[in-house]
């Protein structure tokens, strides 16, 4: 991916893609204006006979025959102009490239859009325009061949020469959000068979080695039990899978006061346990450690980030399975600040991990800690499968989360802890129970984790509809793991 100074239409490659915004009255948007003239009046027919509109991302493509340099020219529309954002851009070019994926193209120059729209940074479009292609090439080809074809080369064009240095920063931005995305839909994807606790553990194992700037620290069974974990080991269990607490340190090399733990649900399967799902809430349950991925998906990149901060990746790898050495409903737990927990549904696991994994999140004294974690079905009952809860102790960290997601198009909606719920966390044997009746779920267990951060500023993010998509949501995510959560975390720690 490059980007040059020149002008689109004179530029020779086997593609071009340009954008145009929604067409009013059958006009030639200004956009357009030199194409159609270049073209013969092209564009004039695509807009009153083949029905082209410019809405959001539809595209329509013709062909040049020798009239411009480049054979084809794909137009995208972006559609109401006042309503365009950088999300709006990032679709666009998601959707341009999922009609050029089975054409044979070995170089694709793709109009800049800076030239266009003043009002957001040039870094930032190239980052999102960069970002929308390469997530839209996204394949999970593991287990099966997929045939889909990437250009040799991308060119942007600009016609201002000022954009091209900001441009670059912006394609590597876009580039290294790609791929810490991808890094987590990949984990995401993989099932349960082949990436168990100790799997997971030995991702970050990689993304550590050789890297001077980040450290680990792997926790196994036996000192879990010295730590006094209960709540990873009483989780894990029934597995035949020991469970690691994971612990990736980020040190950048100027010094830095500031430090932010970021921790991730990493359930590698949830089957509930001995309170088992039924087979339909099961099927995705390799899902459940995608708040780990998504951590992981940051670690991947970030010594190319270079962020000013910082940063701890904590997880604790479990597997949640029923078996004669399960975890029982009505079973007390102690986890490692010594409380007492009566657990009367094994299928509410990912706190219990989660209270052990903060409190060590807290005992490294960071300055904020964020969760992710696909942590109740209550939260997508609440919000559908496209927005993440956000419960936090700290106005000002929401408030950033919320800039990053303006950014990121990763969208989150505050959910409140309520005080007054915490009464349904009592047991009347132990210090806490694990489930608080059947309302306002997603609001108890964000209640339940703050139990363990003490007054540390956190935000607890519950990705559980997010994290994983039934069926593709936009043409930059498609049916599977998303990897939601990385580019908003990327953005906020490069802040
Ligand atoms: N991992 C699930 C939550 C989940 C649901 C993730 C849907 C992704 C999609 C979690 O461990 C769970 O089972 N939660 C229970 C909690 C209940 C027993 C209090 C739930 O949501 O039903
Ligand atoms: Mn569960
Ligand atoms: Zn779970």
């Amino acid at each position: 991916m490059q980007i040059k100074k020149g002008h689109f239409l004179e530029e020779k490659a086997d593609v071009l893609i340009i954008f145009s915004p929604k067409i009013i009255k059958k006009q030639i948007p200004h956009e357009l204006e030199e194409v159609n003239l270049r073209l013969n009046g092209c564009i004039k027919e695509i807009i009153q006979e083949e029905g082209y509109k410019g809405l959001a991302n539809q595209t329509v493509f013709i062909r040049t025959h020798q009239a411009l340099p480049v054979k084809r020219v794909l137009i995208v529309g972006l559609g109401e102009k006042e309503e365009i954002t950088l999300e709006t851009i990032r679709q666009a070019c998601a959707a341009a490239y999922h009609e050029i994926k089975n054409w044979k193209v070995k170089h694709l120059v793709v109009q800049h859009l800076s030239d266009v729209f003043e009002e957001y940074s040039v870094d930032d479009i190239s980052q999102v325009m960069t970002e929308g292609i390469l997530l839209a090439s996204y394949t999970f080809g593991k287990y099966k061949k997929i045939k889909d074809r990437f250009p040799d080369l991308i060119t942007f064009v600009t016609a201002k020469g000022k954009n091209v240095r900001l441009s670059e920063k912006g394609i590597v931005q876009g580039q290294l959000a790609a791929q810490a995305t991808m890094f987590a839909r990949n984990l995401g994807n993989i099932p349960g068979q082949h990436l168990t606790p100790e799997d997971l553990m030995l991702v970050a194992k990689a993304l550590a080695k050789g890297k001077k700037n980040i450290q680990l620290k792997v926790f196994n069974q036996e000192q879990l039990q010295k730590m006094g974990a209960g709540g990873i080991l009483s989780v894990a269990q029934g597995s035949d899978h020991p469970p690691y607490l994971v612990h990736l340190i980020y040190k950048p090399t100027k010094k830095t006061k500031k430090k932010i733990a970021l921790v991730g649900k990493a359930l590698t399967f949830d089957s509930g346990g001995l309170s088992l799902k039924p087979s339909e809430a099961m099927k995705n349950m390799k899902i459940d450690m995608a708040g780990a991925a998504a951590v992981l998906g940051v670690f991947s990149v970030i010594d190319h980030l270079v962020p000013r901060c910082e940063v701890h990746g904590i997880f604790a790898a479990c597997e949640n399975m029923p078996s004669g050495k399960a975890l029982r409903p009505g079973d007390i737990i102690q986890v490692m600040n010594k409380k007492t927990i009566e657990v009367l549904d094994t299928d509410a696991e990912g706190r219990l991990t989660l209270a052990d994994a903060l409190l060590y999140a807290s005992k490294q004294k960071p300055d904020s800690i964020i969760d992710l974690a696909t942590l109740t079905g209550a939260c997508v009952v609440a919000l559908g499968e496209e927005i993440t809860g956000v419960m936090s102790n700290d106005a000002e960290l929401v408030a950033r989360l919320k800039e990053a997601t303006e950014f990121s198009g990763e969208k989150i909606w505050e959910l409140p802890l309520e005080k007054n719920y915490r009464k349904l966390l009592k047991s009347p044997i132990a210090d806490y129970k694990n489930i608080a009746g059947r309302w306002g779920g997603a609001l108890t267990a964000g209640l339940f984790l703050q139990e363990f951060v003490g007054k540390i500023p956190w935000a607890h993010l519950d990705i559980a509809g997010p994290s994983f998509a039934e069926k593709t949501i936009d043409p930059y995510t498609k049916q599977g793991a998303t990897g939601h959560g990385v580019r908003t975390l990327l953005k906020l720690i490069s802040k």
